[in-house]
């Protein structure tokens, strides 16, 4: 495959490209490292690596016209500052709506757009259907879906997947490496008193795998376990691996006003009309979380990607 990833800098960009490079694939990535690090992906035969961003209609069109790819998989996504909206709209709209013209004029075989659960707002049932009405909330969430509507009408082999927490190598951020880092130091935690969903890297990939291939169905799919998780619990997990009993209970505070108590996705359609189910449960995921940072830090840099030997 010739493989063209937007925001391939990323954690679900980076972890797909140290799969696919090994396994002979060519990619080319476009990412303007607003929150992805150019040094995941050393430089390596068969990765070319364009530093700009989606919303570049002319950078966009020159990657294809010279890349010429076969897939698309679109992992950019603008979220750092919420308060950001213009930057959202250029990155998750305007992006979108460039990279798929683009890849709609060069026929790609497949196209692979992921999508966040926000999308589903505070949702009226849990877990949420995948035909459960989107109403995001956030700037984050309204972009991201606006980008998702724009791609669903575009008329290509296109797959939305909306994904569940994804763990792996590389997550910096959440409940996971935020108990990890506080409780080895011997910090104080607090769990806010929601519930949500985790996937492990390996099930992402499976799904990947899936969906990538020419004949697979089309159309929008929840990527989940479907098993819902309190953070109390993400912190029992991780108190348990490292061994520490706390010597009081951890505190438990409300969710804030614009955060949803309850984020669990419905993965039933998915598993009818892909055949794909998670295979990792809750407490493997921790723990394979919890053993890459025993071995690599809490860190968003280190790379499984071979560099160069010095010559
Ligand atoms: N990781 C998850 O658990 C998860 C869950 C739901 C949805 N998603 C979606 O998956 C995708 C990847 O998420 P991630 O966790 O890897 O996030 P990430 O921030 O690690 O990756 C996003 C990448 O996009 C790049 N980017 C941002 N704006 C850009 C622009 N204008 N042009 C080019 N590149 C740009 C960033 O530099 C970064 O490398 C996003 O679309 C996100 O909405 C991820």
């Amino acid at each position: 495959m010739r493989i063209l990833i937007t925001g391939g800098a990323g954690c679900l960009g980076s972890n797909l490209i140290e799969r696919y490079i090994p396994a002979g694939h060519e990619v080319l990535v476009i990412d303007n490292f607003a929150t992805g690090k150019r040094e995941v992906l050393p430089p390596v035969a068969g990765l070319t690596v364009v530093e700009g961003s989606v919303a570049d209609s002319g950078l966009v069109d020159r990657c294809f016209g010279d890349f010429q790819p076969t897939h698309v998989i679109h992992s950019a996504a603008a979220y750092k500052d919420p308060a950001d909206w213009r930057e959202d709209v250029a990155t998750n709209v305007t992006g979108t709506i460039n990279v798929v013209d683009a890849a709609k004029r060069h026929a790609v075989r497949r196209f692979v757009n992921f999508q966040t659960a926000l999308c589903y707002g505070r949702p009226e049932q849990v877990p949420i259907p995948v035909d459960h009405p989107t109403r995001p909330f956030t700037s984050y969430g309204i972009s991201k879906t606006a980008g998702e509507q724009y791609a669903l009408m575009a008329g290509l082999p296109l797959v939305s997947l909306r994904l569940a927490n994804i763990t792996g190598p590389r997550l910096a951020i959440g409940p996971i490496p935020t108990f990890y880092k506080r409780l080895k130091a011997g910090q104080k935690c607090f769990c806010s008193d929601t519930v949500r969903d985790f996937l492990d890297m390996e099930d992402f990939f499976s799904i990947m795998d899936v969906v990538m291939r020419d004949d697979a169905p089309t159309g929008l799919f929840n990527v989940s376990t479907g098993e819902g998780r309190s953070i109390k619990d993400v912190f029992d997990a991780v108190c348990g691996y490292l061994g520490i009993v706390p010597a009081e209970p951890v505190p438990v505070v409300p969710p804030g006003a614009d955060d949803v108590p309850a984020v669990v996705l419905d993965p039933s359609r998915t598993r009818q009309v892909l055949g794909w189910e998670a295979k990792i449960g809750f407490a493997d995921t921790i723990a394979r979380m919890l053993r890459w940072y025993d071995a690599h830090g809490v860190t968003d840099i280190h790379s499984h990607l071979a560099a160069p030997k010095a010559s």
